[in-house]
């Protein structure tokens, strides 16, 4: 396989302001093949455009999933859910659905989550700093929340303006 079919291959990735972006994905229920497969094409995409994480809805699929890789750790985060957090953050944030726009967000420092694999097994991670960060902004995704929505209407509206300056004005 050439680099160019992987490309072609790859699942597309949703930019603001697709609708999509802003829906509320639903429970995973079902832990077959066709899930397996779907965390795989998750990470193939995170990682040709250099993401540190990816979730489902930014592909199109309404899904609780999301995978995130940082410092050589990979993880599968499906149904995730945060069981406590301590602490406050501040850091530049950016995202795959809004490529070159990046803004400081802040967030807990330091999170502990639930999240299932794709075999179903439920696993808790702690992290901190910048994986934290990660956890945070993906599961954000899965309630149709962006990182756009912690800023000020006024950071907000222009990037907005850049979005729609990028894409040509197509909304
Ligand atoms: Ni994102």
């Amino acid at each position: 396989m050439s680099d160019l079919d992987l490309v072609n291959n790859v699942l597309e990735i949703k930019k603001f302001p697709d609708p999509v972006l802003k829906k509320v994905s639903q429970p995973v229920e079902v832990f077959d093949e066709e899930l397996a497969k779907f965390v795989k094409d998750l990470f193939s995409a995170m990682r040709v455009h250099d993401g540190v994480g990816l979730a489902a809805p930014q592909v199109g699929v309404l899904k609780k999933i999301a995978v995130v890789e940082y410092e050589d750790k990979s993880y599968v985060l499906i149904n995730p859910k945060v069981i406590d957090q301590k602490g406050l953050q501040e850091g530049e944030e950016g995202c795959l659905s809004f490529p070159g726009i990046y803004a400081h967000v802040t967030r807990p420092q330091w999170v502990k989550i639930e999240a299932q694999d794709e075999k179903g097994e439920t696993h808790t991670y702690e992290a901190e700093g910048y994986t934290a960060r990660a956890f945070l902004h993906e599961m954000d995704h899965l309630s149709g929340k962006l990182f756009i929505d912690y800023l000020s209407n006024l950071k907000r509206n222009a990037i907005k303006a850049k979005v729609k300056k990028n894409t040509g004005g197509h909304f």
